[in-house]
């Protein structure tokens, strides 16, 4: 099973040059035709729905399946009326498994509606844990928009406003014995890392002038994104 995760394409009506990036990366996606995609969020830069539009327009070009959940620049109210066929919702919550492929997926929800910071509140919280408590022998992935990781190469290394809301979903990762890994989106660059054996990684941004950390030539312009295998 092969995984395309895209992330931080920060769709912006200032920016127009990032509709292309995001362009581009749907063309590659669609010349090489993996099972499905997945957007971990900062879809848009502002919330607008015109950029939610656009970014929408865009990705349904995609010839496969695909997934979104937001990051800290999105605001769910906005985004949900635009891609409500592709969603389901935990509540209030973008978050959500998908049951229908040879590994699960698991999509948090960690947006925060007070500060950029990640944030799990009891109930995505609870729903996470009863999703890596479930008995499935299909192997689990995890994909979140915020690190749940200290990501030392930045400022402010960790990205959650609550560490012990973090500790009890690393605990809950520790537990899940078909748990294979975690991937986010958010600080923009390129990060691998593990918690305990599990891997866990961020990939940089689609938006090529948000791209950070140490890039060659190519890196810079080229559409990054990355195609997991399963
Ligand atoms: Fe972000």
């Amino acid at each position: 099973m092969r995984i395309a995760h895209f992330s931080d394409s920060h769709i912006s009506i200032q920016h127009p040059a990032r509709l292309d990036d995001l362009r581009r990366a749907v063309d590659e996606v669609n010349a090489s035709q993996p099972d499905l995609v997945i957007h971990t969020g900062d879809i848009t830069h502002d919330a607008h729905v015109q950029e939610y539009q656009q970014a929408h327009a865009i990705l349904e070009s995609l010839h496969v399946p695909y997934f979104v959940i937001p990051g800290n620049r999105d605001q769910r109210a906005v985004l949900l009326p635009v891609f409500k066929k592709r969603l389901s919702t935990t509540g209030e919550y973008i978050q959500y498994t998908l049951e229908d492929f040879a590994v699960r997926i698991l999509l948090l929800d960690t947006v925060s509606t007070a500060s950029n910071k990640g944030q799990l509140c009891v109930e995505r919280l609870a729903h996470a844990i009863a999703v890596l408590e479930q008995e499935d022998p299909r192997p689990l992935l995890v994909f979140m928009h915020h690190t749940p990781f200290d990501v030392m190469e930045i400022p402010d290394p960790f990205q959650f406003e609550d560490r012990a809301a973090v500790e009890k979903l690393t605990a809950a990762f520790g537990r899940c014995r078909n748990l294979r890994a975690i991937y986010c989106g958010h600080v923009h660059r390129n990060v691998q890392a593990t918690i305990g054996h599990l891997p866990v990684s961020a990939i940089t941004c689609m938006a090529c002038d948000l791209r950070k950390g140490q890039l060659s030539e190519e890196d810079k312009t080229r559409p990054m994104y990355r195609i997991l295998e399963w």
